[in-house]
């Protein structure tokens, strides 16, 4: 089947890989001629692990090819649409520009019968008015939407092998076609028994926004719990572990720490907030304030910590700090709790040295003021504390013996409760964790 995705961010960089990679012939088109000339050498614009191999497959089979050039998507049957949904400058609702001008980029490219198909996250209404504007164009081509649950980290396999598939559909036959088309699309998928959620547009657009908010109410019902355990002299890790043995609660996405960020959850469950209050039901969604208010306080709690735990002054004091990314295996810092902890710190004086594995040109070029370090070693040695904010396995891995004989102060601040306490106890240290006594 012809594709092409018309977007060639983070989702549909990886779509149009993973769609080329399932036997599709594809074209990713974007505006951004520095990103286009990157990934037809086959070299993605940001870390995503497999991505780089499954990009420079897919392209030596001569099966995908990247332009800037929309009128390349002429000749596609279908068209996924993944271009941004940034939060809006100084407001919570979503920035739907990119999406509208991609939509009306790709009208006169479009042939009857063509399937247009959202993937982009965007607050419900938008289908049902970009389908408008597509039959109003007279072009004959159909809308469908269907949302994108991929994780940043495991993005090639979320795609190939999706958890769900939900599409959004206009009535009638209309809507069969788009069904029978997107079936086509994701035949490998529905081959290995992937469930399919045919429904109309404003469910479809609900689902990705539901999901997000639940996975996010979920991250920060447990940093409550860890709020609460602090007071109470309880430990939230052994909670979330004696509540998620219930597999109605289950354990997944039960972390305490300090707290969610990333591209989607913080904007995604703001937009929704801001969306229903458009739609006049705003109180339906004012708990998910309540979330990202819990969320941001899990970041000053680290900091206070941190600062807590030093023993002279925060000014001068070095504090290192390990992990920027928003989670690991990903170096994208957009609403990033690492990187936002280390600003804070360095906001109060003290002289931060931050590492990464992946996350540190993207920090530099948000945070230049932030001292950064590509060797462990470095960052550790002389501190007079140690925040760890984002779990990679180095940091994970980390030996607490060797560590302590690196630092000034042996105190470290879990930020993201995955240290075993007990063995950096007995090598000397004072260990904090979130919510742990
Ligand atoms: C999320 C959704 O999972 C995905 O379905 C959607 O398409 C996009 O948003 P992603 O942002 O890649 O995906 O990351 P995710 O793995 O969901 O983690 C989000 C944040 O929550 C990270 O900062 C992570 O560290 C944090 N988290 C996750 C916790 O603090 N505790 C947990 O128990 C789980």
């Amino acid at each position: 089947m012809r594709i092409s995705v018309i977007g060639c961010g983070y989702l549909g960089a990886v779509h149009a890989s993973a769609m080329a990679e399932l036997g599709h012939d594809v074209v990713g088109i974007d505006v951004d001629t520095d990103k286009i000339t990157r990934l037809s050498q086959g070299r993605p614009v940001f870390f995503e692990p497999g991505l780089a191999e499954v990009l420079t497959s897919a392209i030596g089979s001569g099966r995908l090819r990247f332009s800037t050039d929309i009128a390349d998507a002429a000749g596609a049957q279908v068209h996924f649409i993944a271009v941004g949904t940034p939060q809006k400058q100084g407001s919570h609702a979503a920035d739907l520009r990119y999406v509208d001008a991609a939509v009306q980029s790709l009208l006169p490219h479009l042939a009857v019968g063509d399937l247009v198909v959202g993937k982009s996250t965007v607050p419900v209404g938008t289908a049902a008015r970009l389908a408008d504007l597509i039959t109003a164009s007279g072009s004959g081509a159909t809308l469908a939407w269907n949302p994108e649950f991929l994780r940043e980290g495991f993005a090639v396999q979320d795609t190939v092998s999706p958890d769900r598939l939900v599409y959004g559909v206009p009535a009638g036959e209309a809507g069969e076609h788009a069904t029978g088309l997107l079936n086509e699309v994701y035949a490998a998928a529905i081959a290995a028994g992937t469930p399919t959620v045919v429904t109309d547009y404003a469910t479809s657009e609900l689902v990705k926004a539901a999901a997000n908010a639940f996975l996010a109410t979920k991250i920060s019902f447990i940093n409550a719990m860890a709020e609460i355990a602090e007071v109470s002299g309880a430990d939230v890790t052994q909670l979330a572990d004696a509540i998620g043995f219930d597999d109605r609660i289950g354990r997944r996405f039960l972390n305490a720490g300090v707290g969610f960020g990333g591209g989607c959850l913080p904007k995604d469950i703001r937009a929704f907030t801001a969306r229903a209050e458009e739609l006049g039901r705003g109180e339906s969604v004012a708990f998910l304030k309540e979330v990202d208010a819990i969320n941001l306080r899990r970041r000053q709690r680290v900091v206070e910590l941190a600062v807590s735990a030093l023993a002279g002054p925060v000014y001068h004091s070095k504090v290192a700090v390990l992990g920027l990314s928003f989670k690991p295996d990903s170096d994208d810092v957009r609403d990033s709790p690492a990187l936002d902890v280390a600003v804070q710190l360095r906001g109060l004086g003290a002289d931060v040295v931050a590492t990464d594995p992946q996350a540190i040109d993207n920090s530099r070029a948000r945070h230049p003021q932030l001292t950064y370090s590509t060797d462990l070693e470095e960052t550790l040695r002389d501190a007079d504390a140690v925040v760890l904010v984002t779990e990679w396995p180095e940091f994970r891995e980390l030996d607490p013996v060797w560590a302590a004989t690196l630092v000034r102060t042996p105190t470290i601040v879990d930020g993201r409760n995955t240290l075993d306490a007990a063995a950096w106890r007995a090598a000397g240290w004072t260990y904090l964790g979130l919510g742990r006594p």
